[in-house]
């Protein structure tokens, strides 16, 4: 089986729905629950006697040893993280703890795992780090994509808090041997994402008629990949990746915020027209921008596709649409999540956005 970290958020529970569909080993999900972390993204794989739940904290060093040494793990994914730049421009301080000191006590934990394995099971383990390409920092217009060798240039504490994690990671393989990989990867859109994040965001507040929050101009671009293909390219990678190495993984889909808001407007006009005739898009509002708004991301995946033939499948205009839809098949799952915690948020971040 494998240990999958941080397997209650937005990607990690896809990772494993994935996996559960594609492989025949077992994950233990080990997640500590913060407000991003849903059990209910898994509800439908509970019963699976494959899967188990462990509540816990990346940094606890006694409780990650106890879960290693009980489950004996060939793998270790590490999804665990704080996630949300606007939220570590409001408080740095968790990201810094989890991303950062929960990284390095899991890499220890780790460490002293694969430390007491022999012969095949030592030879097989594998840690994987999954990072972003906001360790990059922000592109001009013209300027190429991010690769492997580009420079570290990290700009918000998030950023911060991942390229200082990825170093450590790196680190640990440099210097004790572990056998580790680290995938970097682009905005991801899809099933279960947390509504704090843009493309959900702007999904459930056009079904509620609020206004749509584009930062500053809405000309930052990102390059966007569905998270079912992300998944697929961290599978592969997991099992067919060169130790010590790092893999970028994009989707070659760069669009401006405000092109992204505009397509699910479109998308939302045409499924769920609103009531009265208006068209989405008139509720799209410029508010100020992010402090230190990366202006652009986008990601040479040249080295997965060559190396281990991975491509994406969706397209950004079939994977948006397969996303509008899901949101709009699951009302239930957006009540569970839109608590008190959630409404705090939206008034702490767009309570102090003025419209531009
Ligand atoms: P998310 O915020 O939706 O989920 C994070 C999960 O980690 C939650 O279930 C949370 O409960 C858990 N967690 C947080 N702190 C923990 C801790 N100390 N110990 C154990 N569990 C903890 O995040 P996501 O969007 O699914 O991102 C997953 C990973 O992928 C992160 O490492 C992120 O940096 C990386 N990433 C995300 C994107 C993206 O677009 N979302 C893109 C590239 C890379
Ligand atoms: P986000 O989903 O927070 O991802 P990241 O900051 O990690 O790229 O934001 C994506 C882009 O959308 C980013 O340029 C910020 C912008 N954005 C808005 O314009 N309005 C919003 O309400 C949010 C949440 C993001």
């Amino acid at each position: 089986m494998i240990l999958v970290t941080g397997g209650a958020g937005f990607i990690g529970s896809n990772f494993i729905h994935g996996w559960l569909a594609d492989r025949t080993a077992g994950v233990i999900n080990f997640d500590k629950l913060t407000y991003a972390g849903n059990r209910g993204n898994l509800r439908s794989v509970e019963a699976d006697p494959r899967y188990a739940f462990v509540q816990g904290d990346i940094g606890d060093f006694e409780l990650t040893s106890r879960v290693l040494a009980a489950h004996k793990p060939s793998a270790v994914v590490n999804f665990a993280a704080e996630s949300h730049v606007d939220r570590s421009i409001h408080g740095p301080e968790d990201f810094i703890q989890t991303n950062m000191v929960g990284t390095f006590r899991l890499l220890e934990a780790v460490r002293a795992y694969w430390g007491s394995l022999a012969g095949e099971e030592r030879s097989r383990f594998r840690f994987l780090h999954v990072s972003t390409d906001e360790v990059y920092g922000s592109l001009g217009p013209q300027e190429a994509e991010f690769h492997e060798k580009s420079p570290y240039a990290p700009n918000s504490p998030y950023a911060a808090s991942k390229a200082g994690s990825d170093h450590l990671v790196r680190a640990y393989h440099r210097t004790y041997g572990l056998p580790a990989l680290t995938t970097n990867c682009s905005n991801n859109y899809g099933p279960y994402q947390f509504p704090e994040k843009l493309i959900p965001l702007v999904i459930l507040n056009a079904l509620a008629g609020k206004p749509l929050p584009i930062y500053g101009d809405g000309l930052n671009i990102r390059d966007w990949l569905y998270v079912g293909d992300h998944c697929a390219a961290v599978r592969q990678i997991l099992e067919r990746g060169r130790i010590g190495e790092t893999y970028n993984i994009g989707g070659n889909s760069e669009r401006t915020n405000i092109d992204v808001a505009r397509a699910i407007c479109r998308i939302l006009d045409e499924l769920r027209p609103h009531p009265r005739g208006q068209a989405y898009q008139s509720l799209i509002t410029h508010v100020s921008d992010r402090p230190g708004h990366d202006r652009r991301y986008a990601i040479d995946a040249s080295k997965v596709e060559t190396e281990l033939g991975w491509k994406p499948v969706e397209t950004f205009e079939s994977g948006l649409r397969k996303t509008v839809q899901w949101y709009l098949q699951n009302p239930e799952w957006i009540a569970s999540v839109s608590s008190g915690d959630y409404r705090n948020w939206l008034d702490k971040n767009y309570g102090q956005r003025e419209s531009r």
